[in-house]
């Protein structure tokens, strides 16, 4: 019986050194250590030996059954080298063609500042509340205390979506900034617990639209991003705090910011943050017109009127909010003279970033 397996094995070896192509050395597995292989027959028939051959027949089996295993795994690694280096040596390969270029595509610029002002207030607790683009004169102007014929409104004149002779007083209109978006917002958290409205933390950045004379400031589609934090006891030195803070994050540890005092119907008191000029440290430049300082966002006390109108009563609660541009800002990072180049689409423009 020994010499039988001896026998097999042998057998099994010289067909293996022949075999030249993954094809036939399956089929050497098939054939050698398939079901019906012959090394199987002698395990399937150990029952009909003497009890005292069993242990070393069937160790010797063992054996070769492993030593044909190995010997299949050594094969096929050779054959998969062996075709490499074919490949290799026989393929036309030309390793001195320059490489062929792959197109990438990449963030939008304003995208890239978009998500990094994400990540700044992330950080700090905030979360990001979408608002829809097309709003009524409600939303837009007379819940954030415009009132009827308040100047401001022409200083964002509007895109409405309903012919002259279709609008009542309440026309719907493409929204002209992204405050309307914290009526909404306080709505809906006031909703959960009226009497008792949660805190708020958020963010609204989006789209907003204008009916501008465009220039090279002046885009009639344009991004923002509005902030709102509402609660008991919100202070003006919370917004300063909030907002300095986000300026260190965004622009530099060492950026000073500074407040100016400024008007918006919705805010009282206002202010606009200016940030020292990064580009020249506020020794002076072109880019801050000499002054050492860049302005960066409009911000405020929420209005009574405006929390009324949220749904949160103004003797009980405060809260500050801010809005800024994140076109101005990337123009200002960037040095990008033209607000046009945004949505002109052009690869030269967009590729260097
Ligand atoms: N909505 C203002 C605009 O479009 C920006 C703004 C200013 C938003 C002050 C605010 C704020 O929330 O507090 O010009």
């Amino acid at each position: 019986m020994l010499d039988k397996l001896e026998q097999i094995k042998q057998d099994a070896l010289r067909a293996l050194a022949d075999i030249q192509d993954e094809t036939s050395l399956d089929q050497w597995r098939v054939a050698h250590l398939g079901r019906s292989s012959a090394i199987m027959d002698v395990f399937k028939n150990m029952g009909a030996l003497a009890k005292e051959e069993r242990g070393p027949v069937g160790r010797a089996a063992n054996q070769v059954k492993q030593a044909l295993e190995a010997e299949l795994t050594q094969k096929t690694v050779a054959l998969a080298e062996a075709a490499l280096t074919r490949s290799l040596t026989q393929d036309k390969l030309d390793v001195t063609l320059p490489g062929r270029h792959i197109p990438r595509g990449r963030l939008h610029p304003v995208t890239q500042t978009l998500r990094e002002i994400y990540r700044v207030f992330a950080d700090m607790g905030f979360q990001v509340y979408l608002s829809r683009e097309v709003e009524t004169d409600e939303f837009n102007f007379q819940y954030l205390n415009f009132p009827p014929h308040h100047p401001a409104r022409e200083m964002q004149d509007s895109f409405y979506v309903e012919s002259s002779q279709e609008r009542g007083d309440n026309p719907m209109l493409m929204r002209t900034h992204t405050s309307p978006g914290q009526i909404h917002a306080m709505r809906q958290y006031a909703a959960e617990s009226p009497e008792n409205p949660p805190p708020v933390r958020i963010i609204l950045p989006g789209m907003c639209y204008r009916y501008e004379q465009v220039s090279t400031r002046y885009e009639s589609q344009f991004t923002q991003v509005e902030g709102l934090a509402v609660g008991e006891d919100i202070t003006f030195s919370d917004l300063k705090g909030t907002l300095s803070d986000f300026a260190r994050r965004m622009f530099g540890k060492n950026v000073r910011s500074r407040f100016r005092a400024s008007h918006f119907p919705f805010t009282e008191p206002s202010a606009e943050m200016d940030i020292e000029c990064f580009l020249c440290g506020g020794e002076g430049c072109g880019v801050c017109k000499h002054s050492g300082w860049l302005e960066i966002l409009g911000c405020g006390m929420v209005h009574p009127n405006v929390l009324t109108n949220g749904g949160y009563d103004p003797e009980r609660y405060t809260g500050f909010a801010f809005g800024m541009g994140p076109e101005r800002i990337t123009m200002l990072r960037h040095h990008i003279e033209d607000i046009r180049y945004f949505w002109a689409n052009d690869m030269r423009f967009l590729e260097q970033f």
